[in-house]
């Protein structure tokens, strides 16, 4: 198909409402988990945002890199397991076996894949995208607090150690500054240990009691081998038209790169989405949730507590006459999920568990941890004293411990109290006062 037929399609495809690209409930395209691409959650309306008789005056912004490529391992497989199926998928359809209409099979006879694996992880050209209309978007805004002129005293911009974040950075500075600005740009230094980037990362308790524990992991295990589970990968295999069922992770690999490739391009969805449908996408979604909520979220006390580190220098930044007024900081999907769980925002009425799918829970990647998805904190001056707007994926967020979106900064300043004066790396993260796991 050339451009101009394929865009028609796109917009065929699409339904646009409220500011956000929406996609009929049952695409699988909105269950891709954390590779969801941001042109399906961010917030259109870039209207200035004003509140009477205020100012906004300072932004403090925290965003995950923008949609990047699989990791070594996941290009390996494009390259070898992938490829196998694709033939063993058009075989078994010429056999006249499996469910895939003539057009989904020949946009998987042109799959294919020349990644390099040495490239893994790297930020995409929508990556790139991502971020500078992220960055225009926010200057639209806030064009006070956001500046469209650079400044080293007034702007602060740090990424981890990664190619990731550091482009998606760069990035971002394009899009907010004029070439000649943008080139200036001075960037803080990248440090081994960064608790404000990613504050678990040399954490050890964390490391210990959570990530390295099996018990995080236990309620992913039990979804993966339940019975609704196998009912699944049988039921894609047999869409696929093969006469065995695939394993878990193959499918799981399919599933990826469905959300990658889907991610990569805005004109084209994978061939690798034609395997499931919204069911199984749904179960593979909730298969990646259940992890990511006892990793990175509310499962462990420690997980989200950690995020006070964040917390802590957004609110010492407000608060103070000095120093940067407008933040931005490029980190990861892990960074991103603990601070989220930190405000309290999207936690589920329960546990989540692996014998049952909880299908309208809050928690659910594909809304909350997109690519590039982002939180930002704009300050600002009042007549009746400072206050504070929150915006999740530039959608403006009521906190749940505020009563309006607009929120006094002494409320906020109360409420987080422990955060801001009872926040102790070392007392919280070492190992050698480890206190037993909740
Ligand atoms: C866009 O955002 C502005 C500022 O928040 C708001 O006043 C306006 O109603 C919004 N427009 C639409 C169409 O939602
Ligand atoms: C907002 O800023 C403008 C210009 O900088 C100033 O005239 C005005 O008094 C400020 N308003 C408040 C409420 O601080
Ligand atoms: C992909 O696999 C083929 C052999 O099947 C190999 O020749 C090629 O180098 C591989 N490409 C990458 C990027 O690994
Ligand atoms: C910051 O900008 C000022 C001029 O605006 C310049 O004199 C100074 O050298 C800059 N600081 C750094 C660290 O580059
Ligand atoms: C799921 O399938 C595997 C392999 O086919 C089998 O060993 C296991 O018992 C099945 N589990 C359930 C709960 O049906
Ligand atoms: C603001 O935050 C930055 C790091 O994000 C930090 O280097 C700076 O010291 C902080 N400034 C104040 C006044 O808290
Ligand atoms: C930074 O913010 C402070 C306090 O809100 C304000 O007084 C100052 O003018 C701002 N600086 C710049 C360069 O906008």
């Amino acid at each position: 198909m050339n451009v101009i037929a394929t865009s028609v399609l796109f917009v065929l495809l699409f339904e646009f409402s409220s500011g956000v690209v929406s996609l009929k409930s049952h695409d699988v395209r909105n269950y891709l988990g954390t590779r969801t691409p941001y042109r399906f959650r961010y917030n259109k309306n870039d209207s200035k945002i004003k509140y009477p008789q205020c100012n906004d005056s300072k932004i403090w912004m925290i965003a995950r890199h923008g949609t990047r490529l699989p990791s070594a391992k996941d290009i390996v497989g494009m390259n070898t397991t992938l490829k196998d199926l694709k033939f063993e998928i058009l075989l078994a359809h010429q056999q006249g076996k499996g469910d895939l209409s003539k057009e989904q099979l020949q946009q998987l006879q042109l799959w294919s894949s020349d990644l390099d694996p040495d490239k893994e992880k790297y930020l995409t050209r929508e990556g790139q995208d991502e971020m500078i209309l992220l960055a225009e978007r926010m200057h639209k805004r806030f064009p006070n607090a956001v500046k469209h002129n650079y400044d080293n005293q007034t702007f602060l911009f740090k990424y981890t150690a990664t190619e990731r974040a550091q482009q998606s950075a760069r990035y971002f500075t394009i899009g907010l500054f004029d070439r000649k600005d943008a080139q200036g740009v001075i960037f803080a230094p990248t440090t081994k240990i960064d608790p404000i980037l990613r504050f678990y990362k040399h954490c050890d308790r964390w490391q210990k009691q959570v990530k390295k524990n099996p018990i995080t992991y236990k309620e992913q295990y039990i979804f993966g081998h339940s019975q609704q589970m196998n009912k699944t990968l049988a039921a894609i295999s047999k869409r696929l038209g093969l006469s065995h069922v695939l394993s878990l992770d193959t499918v799981n690999l399919m599933y990826k790169i469905c959300g990658f490739e889907t991610s990569w391009s805005k004109y084209h969805m994978s061939p690798w989405c034609y395997a499931f449908n919204q069911e199984s996408a749904e179960k593979m979604e909730y298969y990646h949730d259940l992890k990511h909520y006892w990793m990175d979220g509310y499962g462990h006390d420690l997980t989200y507590r950690q995020a006070c580190l964040a917390i802590k220098n957004m609110f010492e930044n407000f608060s103070s006459n000095q120093g940067p007024n407008a933040t931005f900081l490029f980190a990861h999907s892990g960074t991103l999920l603990k601070i989220l769980a930190h405000l309290q925002l999207y936690k589920p009425d329960q546990p989540l568990r692996g014998n049952t799918l909880l299908k309208d829970r809050h928690w659910k990647t594909s809304h909350i941890d997109c690519f590039a998805s982002n939180l930002a904190f704009v300050l600002f001056e009042c007549k009746e004293g400072d206050h504070v707007l929150a915006l999740h994926q530039e959608q403006v967020i009521k906190l749940p411990m505020c009563k309006e979106e607009l929120c006094p900064l002494k409320t906020l300043l109360e409420y987080f109290y422990d955060s801001i004066y009872n926040c102790d790396y070392s007392d919280m993260c070492s190992l050698s006062n480890e206190k037993i796991a909740k």
